[in-house]
């Protein structure tokens, strides 16, 4: 990876910056996996919550020299109630494939274990099922999230924190 990135927590004056880049990493998804209408459903609420993650300085950017390239973050949960979930992974298309995806999910892994969680969550993307496979995570159920009355369905995804 870029040795001029650099992972830090987001800023509230970072919001309109990390809409970019999730709006940005949701339009490159392939519409075989979700339809257009599924994909601007999502695009226009990339991750519910998203200022209040921020404002708990829970969301890490991987900042190239003032232009924010990816991010990710995580919440907690209230069951069971030694879990995290992680939330809102993008990467900019730019960056794809250069292990920034990566990088940001073990870096939230190590915030969760940090903060005594011991199981993780992942409401997982259908098209990023195999990234988190990649990062260990085993596969569960289907779940569906009401996006303004569009139907998203993404797959619940688990590991145990290190
Ligand atoms: C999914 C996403 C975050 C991956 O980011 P990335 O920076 O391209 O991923 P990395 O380069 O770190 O990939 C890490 C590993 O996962 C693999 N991988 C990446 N995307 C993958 C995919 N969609 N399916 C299967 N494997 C994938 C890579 O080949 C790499 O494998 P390696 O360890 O053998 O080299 C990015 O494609 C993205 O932003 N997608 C759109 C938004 C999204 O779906 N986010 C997840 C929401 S839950």
């Amino acid at each position: 990876m870029n040795d001029n990135l650099l992972i830090r927590e987001a800023r509230p004056d970072d919001m309109r910056a990390i809409l970019a880049f999730q709006q940005a990493a949701i339009a490159a998804v392939d519409p075989r996996v979700y339809t257009d209408a599924e994909r601007r459903a999502w695009a226009r609420t990339p991750a519910v919550g998203m200022a209040q993650i921020v404002a708990d300085g829970r969301y890490l950017v991987a900042d190239a020299s003032g232009r924010l390239a990816g991010g990710a973050g995580w919440d907690t949960l209230p069951d069971p109630p030694d879990a995290a979930v992680v939330r809102a992974v993008f990467v900019d298309p730019a960056w794809h494939g250069r292990g920034l995806g990566a990088t940001l999910v073990r870096a939230v892994e190590a915030a969760i274990a940090a903060a005594g969680r011991r199981r993780i969550l992942v409401p997982a993307a259908l098209n990023a099922v195999g990234f988190y496979e990649r990062l260990g995570y085993a596969a569960n159920e289907i779940g569906i999230v009401d996006l303004d009355g569009v139907d998203l369905r993404y797959r619940r995804m688990w590991k145990s924190a290190a």
